[in-house]
């Protein structure tokens, strides 16, 4: 239906919204497939004439020239919350730093610092009355929609309409740039036999009528299909992925089922932000079961521990023998973010009945000089030096491999250091004992 709200002086063209940069200007991208393509992508053409412009983003999915030339430094500096395959590519060259931050709490960290000049992100097509969603993420949005002097949407007819804390109006956007396109999607990685057998050790573990995070990847999508036959399952979590679409066609959510309520959300599927096939862009279209909702509120473990039985799944890149999980730096080198896992689990440990899962293949295939791959144990001694703890030990309670699962609260340095060992790769189990041994865990 037509809208009848006039929004035609908002309208601008990518080079009038770019030029609305300035030198040392703050400006924020929304997260993942919800960030404007294409305003970042021509980002770098005002290079010449401008200095010392910040950019944060949250999981940045496209690869800019802004700050993967090197040519760019001192024109733009990526503050990135959550490393990618660009940010990561971009290390040394001056253009990117990591901002650590939890999902929770990213944005008003940011407001802490400095107030944002300019929001840059995307939205539907308006309804007849001048309402828009802004889609895949509500995460930080809002809060940084309101802070910013200046807003400017790109407006995708291809991006699916969504409720919760994505609705608002068009007199809280200041410009608009028309722009079609298709969204990015997010393929399925298929289990293998390790992920099957991590997914059936967690599956065994969730009880009917638990609230589920689940994030993305190999791992989660088994433990996803081991839920299939599950009853009275409920979804609260910061990414809305295609697992969950399929535990909703298996009949395995409750659609009345009591969440955290503070807002009527009671029987609604809960995330922050949403990314995956085009299946799952389908199905959150104009679907009120789905409640994509402010990262602050969703991922706060203060709200979290409202949920009876929450459950979150997380994986990780080591574990040491003490407990402590490093997901997100390979060495010193960045590699993605706390983003919510911390939110998540602490969030899962709080909560009646919630169980926190940590989980993770026992070795890693690590590529070297020469090209070649080596197997490590991702169960260490001690961290890589240099290693971020994402969680630290004190929260962290099943771990979980193709080994088996393993309950670390309450447990001492020698009893975590014997049960990881029990299911580590048994290759490396009498390496790892006596390691522990010498550090006297053991
Ligand atoms: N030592 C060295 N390298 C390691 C390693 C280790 N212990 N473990 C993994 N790696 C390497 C792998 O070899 C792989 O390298 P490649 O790209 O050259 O093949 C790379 O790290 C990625 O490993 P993989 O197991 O494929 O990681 P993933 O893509 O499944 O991501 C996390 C796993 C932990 C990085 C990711 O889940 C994350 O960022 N988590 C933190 C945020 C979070 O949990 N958010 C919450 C929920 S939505």
């Amino acid at each position: 239906m037509t809208c009848t709200y006039d929004y035609s002086h908002k309208l601008i063209s990518i080079e009038e919204a770019l030029s609305k940069i300035h030198s040392d200007d703050f400006v924020i991208s929304a997260l993942a497939g919800a960030e404007p393509k294409g305003i970042l992508e021509q980002l770098h053409t005002i290079a010449p004439r401008v200095r010392n412009v910040s950019v944060a983003t949250c999981l940045p999915l496209h690869k800019g020239q802004w700050y993967t030339d090197p040519a760019m430094k001192g024109h733009f500096m990526h503050r990135a919350w959550f490393y990618t395959v660009g940010t990561r590519a971009a290390a040394g060259l001056g253009t990117c730093s990591c901002v650590p931050c939890h999902l929770s709490t990213a944005g008003h960290d940011a407001l802490k610092r400095k107030k944002p000049n300019v929001f840059l992100g995307t939205c539907t097509p308006p309804d007849r009355f001048g309402f828009i969603s802004l889609s895949l993420s509500a995460t930080y949005e809002r809060e940084m929609m309101e802070a910013a002097d200046l807003v400017i949407l790109e407006m995708n007819g291809e991006t699916p309409w969504t409720y919760g804390d994505t609705v608002i109006h068009l007199d809280d956007v200041d410009f608009l740039v028309k722009n079609d396109y298709a969204l990015p999607q997010l393929p399925i990685v298929d289990s293998d036999d390790r992920d099957r057998k991590i997914g059936a050790y967690i599956g065994d573990l969730i009880e009917d009528g638990s609230s589920i995070q689940l994030g993305i990847g190999g791992i989660p999508n088994a433990v996803a299909g081991e839920l299939l036959h599950k009853k009275g399952l409920s979804i609260h979590t910061e990414m809305f992925t295609d697992g969950m679409l399929d535990l909703y066609e298996a009949g395995a959510i409750a659609k009345s089922a009591p969440g955290t309520d503070p807002r009527m959300l009671a029987g609604k599927m809960v995330a922050t932000f949403a990314l995956g096939t085009q299946r799952l862009y389908d199905f959150i279209h104009n679907n009120p079961a789905v409640a994509i909702m402010r990262g602050s509120w969703v991922n706060n473990p203060y709200v979290i521990r409202h949920n009876k039985k929450q459950v979150s799944i997380n994986t990780t890149l080591e574990v040491d023998l003490t407990g402590q999980v490093c997901s997100e730096s390979i060495g010193h080198k960045q590699f993605s973010g706390t983003g919510g896992q911390a939110d998540t689990a602490i969030g899962a440990q709080m909560s009646e009945g919630g169980k926190p899962f940590i989980a993770l293949y026992s070795t890693a295939q690590v590529k070297q000089p020469d090209g070649t791959r080596k197997t490590v144990s991702k169960i260490t001694p001690t961290l890589t030096p240099g290693a971020v703890v994402t969680l630290h030990r004190s929260n962290v309670d099943y771990v979980v491999t193709e080994y088996g699962a393993v309950r670390l609260k309450g447990a001492s340095v020698e009893e975590r250091a014997s049960l990881l060992i029990s299911i580590a790769h048994p290759d490396f189990r009498a390496q790892l004992q006596e390691e522990a041994e010498k550090l006297n865990f053991l």
